[in-house]
């Protein structure tokens, strides 16, 4: 007898339907060696083949994050490759194709998203990913598979940062530098959300928007020194350290005495920890945690409209390059995300 999982109705969140088999190969986008985004180009790969616990996923939309952009550079988590031709990317939105068992909470036909455990495994910018079940959650039935793409990997790091590093709350002052950024789009929302006052840096032309996400002070990096304006905070969320200027130098100064700087960016400064030592600040830097239950809770937030995703440019697979060139040059408001495959 077939399997008929005890929920009758389907769930709220997202549909389920019958989904086709895989094919036995599949469009990537992949990297030889490293190289500028030219060195991006498309392949032909065999789909992947789940084991254990996996789920097999469609990919109909995949993000992207300034670390496919150092990874393909010869930087990122370029080292912990170990075969080429190599496909990028962590996030995806897509359709569950097989699941591990009948009874599995997500069976095929499911939408999800979710992040791939790359490099151990092939990345995102591809047909078909094969990932964790823990990994991932129901797509929220109110965003597009684009928009949800464009959510894993830059939320599950704001909630990082902010719910479970810097312990949000009502009158907490938090500075969220590059606040319109992929990361931090979601860090201001979620901070405000919290009940903490936000200060958000950023260029001229996103000011307005960092406020309607609930930065209550905004300030233009271009023309302002933020530490003139700021007064004292008690926590900074820093994700452009001293890579390009001493933004994390400065931050420093900000903060209240045993305040929190959290260095997000890997090796943007590395000698961070000694600096705030010696300011008399608590410092810590931070990675990214692929969690499926923390994306089920964001993905509440965002069906209820209390958190939002804001997609900046849509590119289609074979523009992966394009994608990369526009990643690198750093002034994306919220994400870029590659389409792939049809919802
Ligand atoms: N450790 C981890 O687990 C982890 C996880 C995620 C991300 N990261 C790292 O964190 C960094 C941010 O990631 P992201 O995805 O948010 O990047 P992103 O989306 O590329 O950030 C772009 C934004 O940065 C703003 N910006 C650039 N320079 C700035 C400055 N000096 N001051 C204030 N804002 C500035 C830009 O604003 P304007 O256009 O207004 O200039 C733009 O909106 C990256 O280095 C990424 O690799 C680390």
């Amino acid at each position: 007898m077939k399997f008929r999982p005890l929920r009758s109705a389907p769930h709220p969140a997202s549909g389920t339907a019958e989904v086709a088999a895989p094919p036995e190969t599949m469009r990537a986008v992949v990297f030889d060696a490293p190289g500028g985004p030219e060195a991006l180009h498309e392949a032909t790969l065999p789909v992947p083949a789940p084991v254990m616990s996996e789920l097999l996923v469609r990919v109909v939309a995949a993000g992207t994050n300034p670390i496919d952009a150092k990874t393909r550079g010869g930087r990122g988590v370029f080292g912990a490759i170990d075969r080429h031709p190599s496909t990028l990317g962590f996030d995806f939105s897509g359709v569950v194709v097989s699941s591990p068992h009948e009874a599995h909470p997500l069976p095929p036909g499911t939408e999800v998203f979710g992040m791939v455990p790359f490099p151990r495994s092939g990345g995102s910018y591809a047909e078909y990913v094969v990932v964790p079940s823990l990994s991932v959650a129901r797509k929220p039935a109110a965003l597009s598979h684009v928009e949800a793409a464009g959510v894993p990997l830059a939320a599950l790091t704001a909630w990082g940062l902010v719910v479970e590093t810097a312990h949000a709350h009502e009158g907490q002052r938090v500075l969220i530098h590059a606040g319109s950024g992929g990361v931090g789009h979601f860090a201001v929302q979620l901070a405000a959300y919290f009940g903490a006052h936000v200060t958000a840096t950023g260029s001229d032309r996103n000011l307005p928007w960092l406020r309607e996400l609930g930065a209550a002070v905004v300030i233009d990096y271009a023309t302002t020194r933020f530490e003139d304006v700021v007064g004292e905070v008690d926590v900074v969320i820093d994700l452009v350290g001293n890579a390009h200027d001493d933004t994390g130098s400065r931050s420093l100064s900000v903060l209240r005495r045993g305040g929190l700087y959290i260095m997000v960016p890997t090796g943007a400064w590395p000698g961070y920890a000694e600096a705030a030592d010696a300011a008399g600040v608590r410092a810590t830097s931070y990675k990214v945690v692929p969690d499926g239950g923390v994306l089920s809770t964001l993905a509440r937030l965002l069906d209820s409209g209390a958190v939002q995703v804001y997609v900046d440019r849509v590119f289609d697979l074979t523009e992966a390059a394009e994608a990369h060139a526009e990643l690198e040059r750093g002034h994306s408001r919220g994400k870029i995300v590659l389409r792939v495959g049809d919802a």
